[in-house]
């Protein structure tokens, strides 16, 4: 049986792929509401909490004419009486034409698409990776630098459990990213991921300070939260959860292009007084979600936008 399109990874994306999804993106944007998805159904189902990822998809999706099903509590599924995720899935298959989901295993989605005979989107599969995240920081990188390629970036804080940091030095690597990394020795970039930059020759530093040299030498400030839900020993997350906490008095040495993007959510690493800067990107980008998921969306049930 041929598998349907399913979207679980960054790393099967060329550059290409890439472009030509944020190309829709902007179309999306350009007219968020239409009606190419009237009569088919989306399915959510998130196994872990969400705001943006569940709502922004269930939005785009209704905004392009589709119906959603789904949950956004597994305490609600039959889950909870022991049903396995393989006969979850397979049952949903009966029911959606695309499924949506959120897992708390890595590998989850793969898992999940190897089984559904429906299109299945990965909303984050534990600390490995969160692709359609991944997509709209690149459709919001693109929307600010106006390009891609030859951009300095700088990922700050938890490189170890952030799956959106590990996707997006995947993605990046099409398009010759000059990477710093600033955290802990605790949090540091996974060996796993270094070994690949250097595999790709592209250039990475490691910092622990979230200086002024780091920021001014920026074109994007990534910043991350500290994934206490990944800790096994919640004395290591106290010991490390505060450590970068960005504010607008850091900001003098920034380029002027420079926009600082967070997957959101944030607990204390963003200062409220920098969302007044010219800097903060990261509301507008969890907006750019909306438009990069219609995109996906339509890509995985073959129509255009
Ligand atoms: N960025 C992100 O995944 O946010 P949620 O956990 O709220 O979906």
């Amino acid at each position: 049986m041929t598998r349907p399109k399913s979207f679980v990874s960054i790393a099967g994306l060329s550059r290409e792929d890439i472009l030509r999804l944020i190309a829709m993106a902007a179309e999306a944007e350009r007219e968020p509401n239409r009606t190419v998805l009237q009569g088919r159904i989306v399915a959510t189902l998130f196994f872990e909490p969400s705001t943006r990822t569940r709502l922004s998809f269930e939005t785009a999706a209704n905004r392009l004419g589709a119906k959603v099903i789904g949950f956004s509590d597994p305490k609600v599924t039959s889950s909870t009486k022991g049903e396995t995720l393989n006969d979850t899935i397979r049952m949903v298959s009966n029911y959606a034409d695309v499924i949506v989901m959120r897992h708390y295993l890595e590998g989850a989605a793969l898992y999940a698409s190897e089984i559904a005979d429906k299109p299945v989107i990965n909303a984050g599969d534990g600390a490995h990776q969160h692709p359609t995240q991944t997509m709209l920081d690149l459709y919001s990188i693109h929307k600010t630098q106006g390009r891609l390629d030859d951009l300095d970036i700088c990922l700050v804080g938890d490189l170890k459990y952030g799956r959106t940091v590990h996707s997006l030095i995947q993605a990046m690597r099409h398009f010759r990213p000059r990477f710093h990394f600033v955290a802990p020795r605790e949090l540091a970039m996974p060996e796993v991921y270094k070994q690949q930059l250097r595999g790709w020759g592209i250039p990475f530093e490691e910092h622990t300070e979230l200086d002024a040299a780091a920021i001014g030498q920026a074109d994007i400030l990534y910043m991350t939260r500290v994934q206490r839900e990944r800790f096994q020993d919640l004395a290591e997350y106290e010991k490390v959860k505060n450590l970068y906490v960005l504010r607008a008095q850091m900001l003098g040495a920034a380029r002027p292009n420079m926009k600082i993007l967070h997957p959101l959510p944030r607990v204390n690493e963003i200062a409220y007084d920098v969302d007044d800067t010219p800097f903060a990107y990261y509301f507008k980008q969890a907006e750019n979600g909306l438009y990069m998921r219609e995109a996906i969306i339509c890509d995985v049930l073959g129509e255009s936008l």
